[in-house]
C-alpha cells in the first residue's frame, strides 16, 4: 500500500534569522513511518524540520512552510491509499517576510499574520482523496469534542487526539496518551512511548483501511 504521512512542525519565516514554529518534535509522525515500514508498505514522509533520523526504506520529502508542505502533499496525494496527517501545521504567517531583519525601534511591533492553507481540510474536497484519510488533534480542553467536530467537518475516516496540557505526554514528549475517535464511537489507548504506540497505530490504521475498502 502507498501511504502518505505529515510530521513535524512548520516554519514560517518572518525575515531572514526568525521564524514562527512550535513545539512539535516529530516523534510521533516518525513512529507511525517506522510501525508502516516494518509491515512492509510504501511511505512518504513528508516532513517539517525535526532533529530525528530519517527512518529507513521511507520516500523523504523536507519541508520548512506550510504552503511548502500543502504544496507537496498536493502533489503526491493521488497516489496514496491512505494519508495521515500528523504535522503541527502552523495556522497563520507573516503576511510580509521582511528582505531584510527587522531592527528594533520602538517599544511595540505588531506583526500581521495570514491563515496558512488547511492541508487537512482541501485532502477531501480540493484534492479529490478518496483513501483513508487520518487526522490528529492535539488539544488542551474538550479533547473528544474538537476531535470529533475535526473528523465530520474534515471528512477524517479516524481522529487521532490528544491532551496538550499535559507536559508529560504529547508535544514535545516520548509518550503520548490518545484518544481514537471515529465517526461511530471513540476508544482509548493508555499512554505508551511514541516508539510503542507508532506501531500500534499503524496497526489500527492498516486493519481501518482494510474494513473500509471491504465493503
Ligand atoms: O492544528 P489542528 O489541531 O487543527 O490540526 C488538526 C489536523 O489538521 C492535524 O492532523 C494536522 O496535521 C492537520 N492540519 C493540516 N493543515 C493545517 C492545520 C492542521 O493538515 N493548516
Amino acid at each position: 500500500m502507498n501511504i502518505l504521512i505529515t510530521a513535524g512542525p512548520t516554519r514560517e519565516p518572518i525575515d531572514p534569522v526568525r521564524f514562527l514554529t512550535n513545539r512539535s518534535s516529530g516523534k510521533m509522525g516518525y513512529a507511525i513511518a517506522h510501525g508502516l515500514i516494518h509491515a512492509g508498505h510504501n511511505v512518504l514522509l513528508i516532513s517539517g524540520p525535526t532533529e530525528l533520523d530519517v527512518p529507513d526504506y521511507v520516500d523523504f520529502v523536507q519541508v520548512e512552510t506550510a504552503a511548502e508542505m500543502h504544496a507537496a502533499v498536493s502533489h503526491h496525494l493521488g497516489k496514496m491509499d491512505i494519508a495521515i496527517f500528523v504535522a503541527a501545521v502552523a495556522d497563520y504567517t507573516p503576511a510580509v517576510v521582511e528582505t531584510h531583519k527587522i531592527k528594533k525601534t520602538g517599544d511595540r511591533l505588531t506583526l500581521e499574520l495570514v491563515r496558512t492553507p488547511d492541508i487537512l481540510g482541501s485532502a477531501r474536497s480540493a484534492l479529490g482523496f478518496q483513501g483513508t484519510l487520518v487526522g490528529f488533534a492535539a488539544e488542551t480542553e474538550n479533547l473528544e469534542a474538537n476531535a470529533r467536530e475535526k473528523l465530520t467537518k474534515k471528512g477524517c475516516d479516524l481522529v487521532i487526539a490528544n491532551d496538550v496540557s499535559h507536559t508529560d505526554i504529547g508535544f514535545d514528549s516520548d509518550h503520548n496518551e490518545v484518544l481514537l475517535v471515529y465517526p461511530d464511537h471513540t476508544d482509548s489507548l493508555p499512554s505508551a512511548p511514541k516508539t510503542e504506540l507508532g506501531a500500534t497505530l499503524a496497526d489500527l490504521i492498516l486493519d481501518l483501511h482494510r474494513a473500509k475498502t471491504s465493503d
